[in-house]
């Protein structure tokens, strides 16, 4: 598979074998003694236990942390933050899936802040409260393909308190180098590989259908959705499949280019179920997306039916529906929420937390209560 530097969004070293250029990647960002963040589940995994063996035998000295639990929550970052002010460390490398990567970046931007947290959520100008001398440089090196946080400026969190998922945003979030590295996700189980993919197909698909005029945003997402149909069965079937995760990596970080342009229901609602039942952010996801297609219908048919057509669909709205539908059946996702051990006793809540979720402005049509649950019901129900 061929290797390639990217500058867009921000520089990319993409291809298999990459990490072995992460001592230069540290170097030329300025970071001399680096605090690796990943989540607990990853910790002890060859992958990232090789990562610290190759940057310990070219001298680097590298700290790891690793209290990131899945669907973060602020504590892991509290913790993550005391560690990096007491080791006196200079820069951060997020490595690992969404919840690593969003947890680092949260991390490395409140290195030195003096105010808390939850006064950089991404609401109005509020970013700009932030001391950008006190962001420490980011390094990020994804070890799944879904999040896209690798190439983002914002990093979720969830408040306990209140168990709603936050969004932390600063442009200087953004990682300064990007080791996209195929090779690194060979390891993962299929039902990540299956729930990230289907996060970077969401993220794609909402982009694309967010209202408003941003044609790069959308002609990344078009891409971004071919790639995930084409080398998502692919990925499934034969996990070692270098160059279809390849892909699939691709994919995941033009999506999450992409959803600058917004995304919509599908994560509206997707964010309280995972925050109230804990469940897998993608395959959350990819249980509504079907479900939020039909209720966006009538505002989304027209593009929809050109999506069709360069994916090599018929070119209308039930062809690209049937092959959402399709490609879901093939990778053993859940078609109902009941299928997937969500009731309906939080059903209110769900419909409340959706409608005033940071992503609910993005759907093409208003996202309204009676909406929101409409869509939660049928896909309870498995009714599209
Ligand atoms: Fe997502």
């Amino acid at each position: 598979m061929t290797k390639a530097n990217w500058n867009y969004p921000t520089a990319v070293k993409f291809g298999p074998g990459r990490i072995a250029e992460l001592p230069e990647a540290l170097k030329s960002a300025g970071i001399s003694k680096p605090l690796l963040v990943t989540d607990a589940g990853l910790a002890n995994l060859p992958v990232t236990q090789n990562t610290l063996a190759l940057l310990r035998n070219a001298g680097v000295d590298v700290g790891l942390f690793a209290e990131v639990k899945p669907n973060p929550i602020s504590a892991n970052v509290e913790a993550g933050i005391k560690v990096l002010r007491e080791g006196g460390y200079d820069g951060v490398i997020a490595f690992g899936g969404g919840s690593g990567l969003d947890t680092a970046k949260v991390i490395a931007f409140m290195a030195g802040q003096t105010r808390p947290m939850w006064d950089f959520e991404d609401i109005g100008d509020w970013w700009t409260r932030a001391d950008p001398k006190g962001i420490l440089p980011i390094i990020a090196v994804p070890t799944t393909a879904g999040t896209g946080s690798e190439v983002g400026r914002a990093g979720v969190i969830t408040d306990e308190t209140t168990h709603t998922k936050k969004v932390i945003f600063h442009p200087l979030m953004m990682p300064k180098i990007v080791i996209a590295d195929p090779e690194l996700t060979v390891g993962m189980p299929r039902f990540i590989t299956v729930g990230t993919g289907m996060d970077a197909l969401a993220h794609c698909l909402e982009a694309y259908c967010a209202p408003g005029y941003h044609p790069m945003a959308d002609g990344i997402a078009v891409e971004g959705i071919r790639l995930v149909f084409e080398n998502l069965p692919k990925v499934a079937a034969n996990p070692n499949d270098v160059e279809a995760r390849g892909h699939m990596m691709s994919a995941a970080a033009m999506g999450a280019t992409a959803f600058q342009k917004g995304l919509g229901a599908i994560h509206a609602l997707s964010h309280p179920v995972g925050a109230l039942y804990d469940t897998h952010h993608g395959m959350t996801n990819a249980v509504f997306m079907p479900y939020v297609l039909v209720v966006n219908q009538s505002a989304i048919e027209g593009r929809i039916a050109r999506l069709a057509a360069y994916l090599g669909l018929a070119p209308n709205f039930d062809a690209f529906l049937h092959a959402v539908i399709g490609l879901r059946l093939r990778l053993e996702v859940p078609h109902t929420l009941r299928d997937f051990k969500v009731d309906d006793s939080k059903r209110d809540k769900i419909g409340d937390m959706a409608i005033v979720d940071p992503t609910a402005g993005g759907n093409p049509i208003e996202l309204t209560k009676a909406r929101a649950l409409d869509i939660f019901d049928r896909a309870l129900e498995g009714r599209v």
